[in-house]
């Protein structure tokens, strides 16, 4: 096309002249540039811009049809009554763009970092031989506990961690293992674990596999292939010279009892094992034994499991010097030296290198922490109960992660003085030494405890479940906590537990009873035979899951219902504790949230007297209190006056109350809390603060 054309060629004239087309195609403005304009064409351009502009005002009185040429439209687009509004439009989408940008950026640097899946549940421990039995043998299975999953979205536990099901000769029911990559044919198949763990995952439940460091099974291929002295796995395990009918190597003893030395005939040398015989110490010390370790992780981690709980791992490494450990009594004749509780364990717990390898285990973790809600939690059991600095070390350091806590087993001593100067000081032990910003935990019972019903007695169970349920951080419980199950008595010739077959008193089998699920034959556990590994425990009929589902006040019912509110009160799940009263039989706390004008005040009497406490001076509570919820259910919804809150032994309140005044700005010493968050009323949200 020519830019000098006559008046025939009037549109593309008109392009040239419209301010808001700028070379549409390309080449309009060059082409003007080579034009030498002669005067006698000035005139004719003159008479044809009085033409154009005519065509101008024809044109944009057209209204705009389909098909138009581009030229037109821009033209008639460029009219001031469209231009103006689009490019207000414009800017004003550049400008909610940036502010978006920013809010987005401001509400991810604001807000606290939220509650990941093993906070925001309690951990319910199944022990499998005890859960629930799918076919008939009296011992619990996978599919059994496939069967049972209802029972913890009654009690909206999400977290489920299960006590071994590795393959086993069950000399320790399941902590001797011989087969880390293999389901043991007690349990089921390794098809009955992926089934259980899909359904698991398909109703939102996470599952912490039961992970056993420090030992194996003697039956294990790597024990054979090392006491034959196979060149690769002869140092899989701690071996040391010995006579077979000579002293042992030095003093240490067994966890279980008596020396943890044990001649082999095979390889002619002693073998170390901190359990049983029949559970020999693998050897940390060879970076064989750590590359296997992790391969099995990686193993089970790839099949999706959720977490570790990782077994004794104070006892992985040992001195190499191998020399006696001191006597807690000098003077006891070294032959009466047979107990854990006679030697100062220096050299076989707590070895420099033990966090290092704990540290590596979680490092392979992380690696499969990445996707959104499929962090990999990690547990760690070790008892320390002196040296708590020692089991605060399992948090891991500001730089190094670890475990996400190590259990707190400080509850499981309630029973031995029950008072709420007792129990404050026992949740101070764990709050006044955990490294800051960590997140707490509670125990108070597992396969090798008796259950805390049982020792602390029956009367204290539903205050004890409140502490747990109240208190701040991850609760743990061990099956049948939730409906106040107790030990069972278990005669000479019942018992299963090795520990109880070195030493009566220490039988485990009392707390490993199976679950009370109903009052049917075998409470519901085996609906096929009459077997039960273990006997029953006589209240069965009454104290069991289908009876105090139908019970508004019962255990259970209870437990579900703090559970609950634990989990949907902010303050309850992540805000402030602090310490209110202590006294010989009440124990009171707070829980609030900076901003949110509802907290709670916990009040739970662990005495042996009911009691009247006197809190009127504390003056960031309201005068009234209205019980929310107390374990004497007649109590629910009594109004105290603060000066006068009455609690029945064993008795706890949930008091919910309104608030403008917190208490943690005024009693920094007393009060707790993991991450500070505060809660924005208008807007409904958390902000870091
Ligand atoms: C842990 C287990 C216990 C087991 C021991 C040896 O302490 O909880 O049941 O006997 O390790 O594996
Ligand atoms: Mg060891």
């Amino acid at each position: 096309m020519s830019y000098r054309n006559d008046s025939d060629s009037v549109e593309l004239g008109e392009c040239t002249r419209n301010p808001g087309y700028k070379d549409a195609d390309g080449d309009g403005p060059a082409a003007r540039d080579n034009i030498s304009v002669s005067d006698s064409e000035e005139k004719r351009d003159s008479i044809g811009v009085k033409r154009l502009s005519d065509a101008r005002d024809e044109y944009t009185q057209i209204k705009p049809y389909a098909g138009m040429p581009k030229e037109v439209l821009v033209l008639y687009s460029s009219k001031a009554r469209y231009r103006v509004p689009r490019e207000i439009l414009f800017w004003l989408t550049v400008c909610c763009t940036l502010a978006l940008v920013a809010v987005t950026i401001a509400v991810i640097a604001l807000s606290p970092k939220c509650l990941s899946w093993w906070q925001a549940s309690p951990v319910y421990q199944i022990y499998p031989r005890s859960f629930k039995d799918s076919d008939g043998d009296g011992v619990g299975d996978l599919k059994g506990i496939r069967e049972k999953l209802d029972h913890f979205e009654y009690l909206n536990i999400k977290s489920i961690w299960i006590s071994p099901f590795y393959r086993s000769p069950m000399k320790d029911f399941g902590y001797d293992v011989e087969d880390f990559r293999d389901i043991d044919p007690l349990f089921g198949t390794m098809k009955d674990f992926e089934d259980l763990l899909a359904a698991m995952h398909s109703k939102g439940l996470k599952l912490i596999m039961d992970f056993i460091p420090n030992h194996t099974s003697d039956l294990h291929r790597w024990f054979n292939l090392s006491r034959t002295r196979d060149p690769h796995y002869e140092d899989y395990y701690v071996w040391t010279d010995c006579k077979p009918d000579g002293p042992k190597p030095n003093n240490w003893v067994s966890i279980f009892g008596n020396s943890s030395w044990t001649y082999d005939e095979v390889r002619g040398q002693c073998y170390l094992h901190q359990f049983l015989k029949e559970q020999p110490d693998l050897n940390f010390r060879n970076p064989d034994v750590i590359k296997e370790m992790i391969d099995i992780i990686h193993f089970w981690l790839e099949k999706g499991v959720d977490g570790f709980r990782m077994d004794a791992v104070k006892h992985m490494l040992e001195a190499p010097h191998m020399r006696d450990e001191p006597q807690v009594d000098p003077n006891k004749p070294p032959e009466l030296v047979t107990t854990e509780w006679d030697l100062h364990s220096d050299y076989t717990t707590s070895q420099v290198g033990l966090h290092d390898i704990l540290r590596e285990f979680r490092a392979q973790m992380d690696i499969y922490s990445q996707e959104p809600g499929r962090y990999r939690f990690m547990v760690t059991e070790s008892y320390d109960y002196e040296e708590v600095y020692k089991t605060m070390m399992y948090y891991g350091s500001r730089l190094e992660k670890e475990g996400d806590f190590p259990f707190n087993f400080y509850l499981l001593d309630l029973p031995h003085n029950t008072s709420g100067v007792w129990a404050k000081h026992l949740v101070h032990l764990w709050m006044g030494n955990m490294p800051k910003g960590k997140w707490p935990n509670w125990v108070v019972g597992n396969h090798d405890r008796t259950r805390i019903s049982s020792s602390a007695g029956r009367l204290y169970v539903r205050a004890i479940n409140m502490l747990l349920l109240t208190l701040p951080g991850t609760a743990t419980t061990y099956y049948g906590e939730e409906i106040g199950m107790e030990n069972i008595n278990v005669t000479a010739s019942q018992i299963q537990d090795p520990a109880g077959k070195y030493n009566t008193s220490a039988s485990r089998d009392p707390q490993r009873s199976p679950l009370q699920w109903n009052a049917d034959t075998n409470a519901g556990f085996n609906e096929k035979t009459n077997l039960t590994w273990l006997p029953l425990h006589p209240d069965y009929e009454t104290v069991n899951v289908e009876a105090q589902m139908k019970d508004d006040g019962s255990v259970l019912a209870q437990y579900r219902f703090l559970n609950t509110l634990r989990q949907s009160e902010l303050p309850l799940n992540r805000g402030w504790f602090c310490y209110v009263h202590a006294d010989a039989n009440v124990f009171s706390y707070i829980r609030e949230l900076d901003g949110l004008k509802r907290a709670f005040l916990i009040v739970v009497n662990f005495g042996k007297e009911s009691a009247v406490t006197d809190l009127s001076s504390v003056r960031e509570l309201p005068d009234e209190l209205k019980v929310l919820m107390s374990t004497t259910i007649a109590n629910d919804g009594k109004v105290f006056p603060k000066s006068r809150i009455q609690t029945e032994v064993g008795e706890g309140l949930v008091i919910q109350y309104s608030t403008n005044t917190r208490f943690n700005p005024n009693h920094p010493e007393e009060c707790y809390i993991s991450e500070k968050a505060c809660y924005l009323e208008t807007i409904d949200i958390l902000y870091k603060c």
